[in-house]
């Protein structure tokens, strides 16, 4: 743990976090680069953040509290990390409430696949613990950081939301929240943001976000703004004023805004947000970035055609095989930095399919033109029905799931 202005940051503060220059690896809310083929050391990466490992104990209890198979993103340690899992567990055990939160910063019409990462485990832990879950589209964010207007990032904010109902989250334990919008009709978040805005300095927010003084001062605020949906009394319609603990998945990027948050936590009396944290889904350039709404080419969106997908991967997806069909079956090829097979294995469902993939591709036995063939024939219907889903959700069905409300919650 590092100080700075007399108050514990947990794992990072800004020298360290922005020792990030030292290192091979670069990771903030903002930007994700990686000087390894393979991505992100995401072992010395929980060094840096302070945070813990999903190792096998904790799948093991996962799997006894709940009776289910651990997700096959924890089990492929997609999730790799995490704060404070085990007092979820307790507090499942002892059937005691807790909720779910996570969200998106509407930078671009549609999500990207590897947004559907953390919302794919938030659905399914919202199944597995049946527990209430708030969703913050963060357009206030988007139109400090980006090139947008208010109006412009509050219709992309409601675009987005759409594309997270179409992933089937249940709507009498779910709601969604523009900051644009809510902060209007919820003086508690506000309250909140203020609160947490007088415990964070600006020696701080430098230190864990890499502010500089030529940054507009809405950046240096803007971070309680994350930090308030951690706790239970921005929502007084959901929880009263019941200081009840949260369960926040997202990728990793996110952490700085939740390191902070943990740290006020004590300080304003709640219990600390707890996290689950994955990997990032590589741009189709190769693990060196993640995939990325600002570059067109490095993602594929939930809004491409079949045509669309297929010509981003076999144009785009960077080969881990060999320059010559004859080295690639006498030696074989990589899939730890062969898109097409990271992509399958965020995607591809079943593990003894994915493991003959490797395996093959490995050996050489399969080709990079066969190993992309298979990413396409994957990727297509998930998009194709997500598009097929998304159809239904309408602005009636949107504004259901954004009205200030009472959610289903046990205890
Ligand atoms: P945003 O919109 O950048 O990303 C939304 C969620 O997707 C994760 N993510 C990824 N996961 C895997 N692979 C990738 N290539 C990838 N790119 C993005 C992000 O970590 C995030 O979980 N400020 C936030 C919005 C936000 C939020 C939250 C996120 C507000 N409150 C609470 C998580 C939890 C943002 O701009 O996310």
């Amino acid at each position: 743990m590092a100080e700075v202005d007399n108050i514990v940051v947990e794992g990072v503060d800004a020298m360290t976090l922005n020792d990030n220059e030292k290192d091979d690896d670069f990771v903030d809310p903002w930007n994700v680069t990686s000087q390894n083929d393979t991505g992100v050391d995401y072992d010395k990466l929980i060094k840096r953040f302070g945070s813990s490992k999903i190792d096998n104990e904790l799948i093991e209890r996962f799997e006894k509290i709940t009776g289910k198979k651990a997700h096959y993103l924890i089990r492929r340690g997609i999730f790799f990390s995490h704060r404070d899992m085990h007092t979820i567990l307790t507090l499942k055990e002892q059937g005691k409430p807790f909720y779910l939160y996570t969200g998106r910063g509407p930078s671009s019409d549609s999500l990207h696949l590897g947004h559907l990462i953390p919302f794919i485990m938030t659905k399914w832990l919202q199944e597995t613990f049946d527990v209430p879950l708030v969703i913050q589209l963060t357009d206030d964010e988007k139109v400090l950081w980006k090139d947008l207007k208010i109006e412009a990032a509050m219709k992309l904010a409601r675009e987005n939301a759409k594309d997270i109902i179409a992933m089937g989250f249940d709507l009498n334990k779910t709601f969604i929240f523009s900051n644009l919008d809510f902060m209007g009709k919820c003086p508690e978040m506000y309250q909140n943001i203020i609160r947490i805005q007088k415990c964070v300095t600006f020696n701080q927010v430098k230190g864990i976000f890499g502010f500089g003084d030529s940054d507009v001062i809405g950046k240096i605020g803007f971070p309680a703004a994350q930090a308030a949906p951690a706790f239970s009394t921005t929502f007084p319609f959901i929880f009263g004023n019941k200081k009840v603990h949260v369960l926040i998945p997202c990728a990793i990027d996110q952490d700085p805004y939740f390191r902070m948050t943990r740290d006020c936590a004590p300080r304003l009396g709640f219990p600390k947000p707890a996290l689950i944290h994955s990997a990032f889904f590589p741009a189709l350039q190769g693990a060196k970035s993640k995939m990325s709404a600002s570059d067109q080419n490095s993602a594929i969106f939930l809004t491409d055609t079949p045509k669309q997908i297929k010509n981003k991967i076999n144009k785009y997806a960077f080969s881990g095989g060999k320059a010559t069909v004859e080295e690639h079956r006498s030696q074989g090829g990589n899939p730890d930095v062969d898109v097409a097979y990271q992509l399958l294995k965020f995607f591809l469902e079943d593990d003894e399919k994915l493991e003959q993939t490797r395996l093959a591709y490995s050996k050489g036995e399969m080709l990079t033109g066969e190993i992309k063939k298979l990413a396409i024939e994957i990727l297509t219907p998930v998009v194709e029905e997500h598009q097929k889903r998304r159809k239904e959700v309408t602005d009636d069905v949107l504004d259901q799931f954004m009205v200030l409300r009472k959610l289903q919650f046990a205890a």
